[in-house]
């Protein structure tokens, strides 16, 4: 069993690996991306168990764009079917639901279909599940050092710490991720969470995303929990 004293606040996950856990099968890739969501379903619901209060998951990147317009479709449908099959879940959990990345790439009906979910479950406090959609590490802080400037062109004596720039990225309020984690066995982070993952544990497995279960992601608690964390200091 995880010990309570280290649980990470905040877990992220890269998951991937979905196209290959089809292939294995003989099965199209978007059957991996279906049988995927079954470990969104697992890992959520073993956080809020294990008090983890944020969980946040890699679901699309900026580079996912251009893949088959055929598999792009297939995920978008997939999060719109899986927004409306959630919400008992994320409810009965106390969840609270929030999308971040470059929402105007989404099609109005998806975005607003998320809007409706994350009013709905603004709410909820046992943990914020949240999910990176359209999203890429260079475009957040792009995105926020462009809004930073204009700020700084109307307050030119203004100095701006690490701290203040986190308030300019979408993940403003949200602690950093205590632990990332990459299924698949790629070793990379994959233009994920540039600045907020500067003291993140990183933990690989080759696992592939739709076999990563309550299992292994307890495993992976058990592992951050024997890390040493020194943030550059002497202990
Ligand atoms: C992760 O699985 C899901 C997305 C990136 C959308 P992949 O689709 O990347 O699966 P592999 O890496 O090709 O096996
Ligand atoms: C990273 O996986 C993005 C997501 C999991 C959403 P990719 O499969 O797109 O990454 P690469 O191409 O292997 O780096
Ligand atoms: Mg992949």
């Amino acid at each position: 069993m995880t010990t309570d004293k280290n649980i990470p606040v905040h877990v992220s996950i890269i998951m991937d690996g979905n196209g290959r856990w089809a292939r294995e099968r003989g099965q199209e890739r978007v059957m991996g991306h279906i049988a995927g969501v079954k470990s969104v379903r697992a890992c959520a619901e073993e956080s809020v168990r294990q008090g983890v209060k944020y969980l946040s998951l890699f679901a699309f990147s900026e580079e996912n764009w251009g893949r088959p317009q055929a598999e792009v479709d297939a995920l978008m449908k997939l999060m719109m079917k899986s927004l409306s099959d959630e919400v008992g879940t994320l409810m009965d959990n106390g969840v609270r639901f929030v999308v971040l990345g470059n929402r105007k790439r989404l099609s109005e009906t998806l975005d607003s279909a998320i809007t409706q979910l994350e009013k709905m479950t603004e709410g909820n406090q046992a943990m914020t599940l949240i999910v990176f959609l359209s999203y890429s590490g260079k475009w957040d802080i792009l995105q926020a050092a462009r809004r930073m400037a204009e700020e700084i062109a109307a307050d030119p004596g203004k100095v701006v710490s690490p701290e203040d720039f986190d308030s300019y990225l979408v993940t403003a309020g949200i602690p950093d991720p205590d632990l990332i984690i990459r299924t698949s066995g790629e070793q990379r982070i994959s233009n994920y969470l540039l600045w907020q993952g500067a003291y993140s544990e990183f933990l690989f497995t080759d696992v592939l995303w739709p076999d990563f279960h309550e299992e292994q992601y307890r495993a992976a608690l058990d592992e951050y929990a024997k890390r040493d964390r020194r943030y550059g200091k002497v202990k």
